[in-house]
């Protein structure tokens, strides 16, 4: 059976441009061509697909055009609950859409939120402290070097290759510059100084590693690797990503029970890249999830991972669908099964 299948999302286009705003003011939303990319992977299974976007007119544009379900990777436009906008709506139009709930959505996008939970089910994450303002700083009584971020972003937002902070003058330095630039609030964080990973996972009552990739910085040991604005941004000429990684099956082991265990205590659904960087003793630490991963079929770190792993673009797109609809009780409609 052939579905309508909408899909939604926010473009770097349709986004009005402010006055100064910050050079990454656009960087979580998505390219054309992601958004055609999914839509071919859909079509080609039979289904027809509507373009839904994601501003206000979604609305009117679900009356128009009902579907029987959403896939979704709206990043949304403010605040902390923006990812959750559209899965709200959906939720109460009762319409299905792949991926996380609202709760998931706004939980994980509030980064000190997240690591709430997750240090909840005793799993490592660095320390950290949430600062709205600077008189916050008195309260940091962490371990140098630290590293400093916006609470609620992604794709690097806020994040540069001086992120990382080794003294008291530094430190009201860049969670000044980052208040005033972008708003609170800013996460002051212990820097973990072994190497990253990220880590692709998939489902829902029993979720699957997809693959686990390392995220190698050229030029930069481990103990300075930061995977900021500038190498995202260059990642052609800056990043190596090794999938599987050169690593021991022991390490191996224990970053994908730190990612699974995360994505669990966060419920995640269908699929997500959790962000991981390994202390000097070994440990995993868990930095955060991503439940709407980035999806270009070019640069984004899920597709990358699972071409290494051997997996068309289309097999991935297919498999987070095929999640929802299961979950939905709807897989019987899914002609071509994935997984
Ligand atoms: N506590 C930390 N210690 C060491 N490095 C860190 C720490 N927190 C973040 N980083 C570095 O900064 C990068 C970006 O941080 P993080 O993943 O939290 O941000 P993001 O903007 O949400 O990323 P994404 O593009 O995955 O959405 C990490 O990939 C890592 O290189
Ligand atoms: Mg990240």
């Amino acid at each position: 059976m052939s579905l309508t299948v909408g899909v939604t999302y926010n473009l770097k286009k349709d986004v009005p441009r402010g006055e100064n705003e910050p050079i990454d003011a656009l960087e979580e939303f998505d390219s054309e061509e992601t958004i055609d990319a999914i839509g071919r992977v859909l079509q080609s299974d039979g289904h027809d697909v509507v373009r839904l976007g994601g501003d206000a007119g979604l609305i009117d544009r679900l009356r128009i055009s009902p579907v029987d379900i959403v896939f979704n990777i709206a990043e949304g436009m403010e605040g902390r609950n923006r990812e959750a906008h559209i899965p709200a709506l959906l939720e109460f139009l009762k319409i299905p859409y792949t991926g996380s709930d609202p709760l998931t959505l706004s939980l994980t996008l509030d980064k000190s939120m997240a690591k709430k939970v997750v240090i909840s089910e005793g799993i490592p994450t660095p320390r950290f402290k949430k600062v709205e303002k600077m008189e916050d700083l008195r309260g940091v009584d962490h371990r140098y070097p630290l590293f400093v971020k916006l609470c609620y972003e992604g794709s690097s937002k806020g994040i540069r290759l001086n992120s990382k902070i080794s003294d008291s003058g530094a430190l009201r330095e860049r969670v000044g510059w980052l208040l005033e630039t972008y708003g609170p609030p800013v996460l002051v964080e212990e820097f973990v100084d072994g190497p990253e990973f990220t880590v692709g996972i998939l489902g829902n009552a029993d979720p699957v590693v997809l693959g686990v990739m390392q995220i190698e910085i050229k030029g930069s040991p481990p103990g300075e690797a930061i995977y900021s604005l500038e190498v995202k941004r260059e990642w052609e000429e800056k990043v190596r990503y090794h999938c599987p990684p050169p690593i021991s099956a022991d390490l191996l082991k224990k970053i994908e029970e730190v990612a699974l265990r995360a994505y669990r205590a966060l419920d995640c659904r269908d699929v997500s890249r959790v962000d991981i960087r390994v202390g000097e003793d070994g440990t995993p630490y868990f930095l955060e999830v991503n439940p709407l991963p980035g999806l270009s079929p070019v640069y984004g770190d899920l597709p990358i991972m699972a071409g290494r792993m051997g997996w068309e673009y289309s097999r991935l797109i297919r498999t987070i669908f095929h999640h929802a609809l299961k979950r939905y009780g709807m897989a019987g409609s899914d002609r071509n099964r994935a997984g």
